[in-house]
């Protein structure tokens, strides 16, 4: 069966989309259904290009079992939207972003990771970079619930296609 590739996408590439990779591969593991998924993350610039996640999301995150350490940040590049099924985008300009860069056949696939959680309350997964620590926090109770969102939804499809 042909594997969900999955890239999750924000600025940096060193808080909120490796949050999302992190947080979205625990999810699935925990459901028995890794091996049902291709995951990545990538950002829109590469001011960060090849470190770790920034301290604080590692931090946040290895408080809820999810080690992000091994992560390096990249850039989105042309070839991702070749290579993945769904690109998820953290906020509303990460999304106007990915539009301009994106080739016109593969607009679709561009979709907000909040759109998989539509009871939190908002679109945007705030960028936590210049604040303090309850960003971070904040940022990973959107994700959380969002990649539960998107493991259900992706779920249903498999099981409709078999
Ligand atoms: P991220 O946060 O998009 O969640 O990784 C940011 C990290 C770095 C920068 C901006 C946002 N920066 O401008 O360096």
């Amino acid at each position: 069966m042909a594997k969900h590739r999955i890239l999750f996408v924000c600025l940096g590439n060193i808080c909120r989309s490796p949050m999302a990779e992190g947080v979205f591969r625990r999810v699935a593991e925990d459901a028995g259904m890794l091996h049902l998924f291709e995951i990545d993350s990538a950002g829109m610039g590469d001011w960060h290009k090849g470190e770790a996640p920034d301290h604080r999301a590692q931090k946040a995150a290895l408080s809820r079992g999810v080690d992000i350490s091994g992560q390096a940040a990249r850039k989105v590049e042309l070839e991702d939207f070749d290579d993945f099924d769904l690109v998820l985008a953290m906020d509303g300009s990460n999304i106007e972003d990915l539009y301009d860069i994106a080739p016109h056949a593969a607009r679709a696939k561009i979709r907000r990771f909040l759109d998989y959680a539509p009871h939190v309350g908002t679109q945007d997964v705030p960028d936590p970079y210049y604040g303090g620590a309850e960003g971070f926090d904040n940022a990973l109770d959107l994700i959380e619930a969002a990649a539960q969102g998107l493991l259900a939804e992706l779920t249903k499809e498999t099981e409709r296609d078999a």
